[in-house]
């Protein structure tokens, strides 16, 4: 079984059967809705191949670390399109969760899958050398998506009058990829700090071309609705520096992404994550610029 399926295996069983378990039949599939089909499942692959590149051990608790990140971005994304927020009726193609299930179950899903999430890392604390280590992934974890530094954080700045920008897209999204690289050399007993700069820039690198593909995207591009920066009057990487100009900080930022990787044996594997993903995330109409 290779990384991403024993990611979608683990994510599977989590959930538990939408339809034959003993969790309200609407919150149980508003969940399995929001987590799967997945999407590029970037951070939980950044997280293990941060964890292979620190040792060969035992990937369990990496695994858990893994999962639950990816549970708590897909709460993040529920909540994030629910119309106290972005507003969104779609996301991955499809009806985002809140237009499917009603805002009452999408809110629950999005709060049961940040306690999934914890739950999971909690289990595989319990198996027998893993406690210490577990605690300090779950500090990571948590700081990554809580106040001040984590995504909570990040969405909280939409509702202050002034924004620090470099703040808010930290947060925002930074947090939780710099959390998933170092939370998967924690997991190893590996020193989190080395690690982390690699995924902040990699999660900065991933705001601007979100911002990017907000701002050029053909309507069914993304998946999600595009131009919603402008109509909900965002900071946007491509307003800030003109569409050449946050290509390039795109190209940057990959590149400061790549250099940030601690000398070790997989480098070239964490090399090749990252810019496969600086090429994935540019709109297909502006590649030939970007390239
Ligand atoms: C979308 O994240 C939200 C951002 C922080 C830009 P992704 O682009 O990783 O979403 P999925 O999981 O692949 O759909
Ligand atoms: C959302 O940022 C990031 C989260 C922390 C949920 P955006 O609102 O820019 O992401 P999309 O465009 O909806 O995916
Ligand atoms: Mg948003
Ligand atoms: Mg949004």
């Amino acid at each position: 079984m290779n990384t991403l399926q024993r990611i979608e295996t683990i994510l599977a069983r989590a959930l538990g059967d939408p339809e034959g378990g003993l969790t309200p039949p609407l919150l149980a599939r508003a969940m399995n809705h929001a987590v799967s089909p997945g999407g590029a499942r970037v951070r939980p692959r950044l997280c293990l191949a941060t964890a292979a590149a620190c040792g060969h051990g035992n990937m369990e608790l990496a695994f858990a670390a893994a999962s639950a990140i990816e549970l708590l971005h897909c709460a993040s994304l529920v909540h994030d399109d629910m119309p106290c927020f972005d507003n969104a009726a779609t996301r991955r193609g499809r009806p985002s969760v809140h237009k499917v299930y009603g805002e009452p179950v999408a809110l629950l899903a999005g709060d049961a899958l940040i306690v999934l999430a914890f739950d999971l890392i909690g289990r595989a604390a319990a198996r027998p050398g893993q406690g210490q280590k577990a605690g300090a992934v779950l500090r990571i974890v948590a700081q990554s998506v809580g106040a001040p530094f984590g995504i909570v954080a990040g969405q909280a700045w939409e509702c202050e009058p002034k924004v620090d920008v470099a703040m808010y897209h930290r947060s925002k999204t930074g947090a939780l990829f710099a959390g998933a690289a170092a939370a998967g050399a924690a997991a190893m007993g590996a020193d989190p700090e080395r690690w982390r700069p690699l995924g902040a820039k990699l999660g900065e690198a991933y705001q601007v071309a979100d911002d990017i593909g907000d701002a050029v995207a053909e309507r069914d591009e993304l998946g999600k609705p595009a131009h919603q920066d402008e109509a909900l009057g965002r900071p946007n990487a491509v307003r800030e520096l003109g569409l050449d100009g946050a290509l390039a900080r795109l190209r940057s930022l990959a590149q400061a992404a790549v250099e940030a990787i601690p000398d070790c044996p997989g480098a070239a594997d964490l090399q090749a994550i990252i810019l496969g993903e600086s090429k994935r995330l540019v709109p297909r109409s502006l590649a030939v610029r970007a390239a």
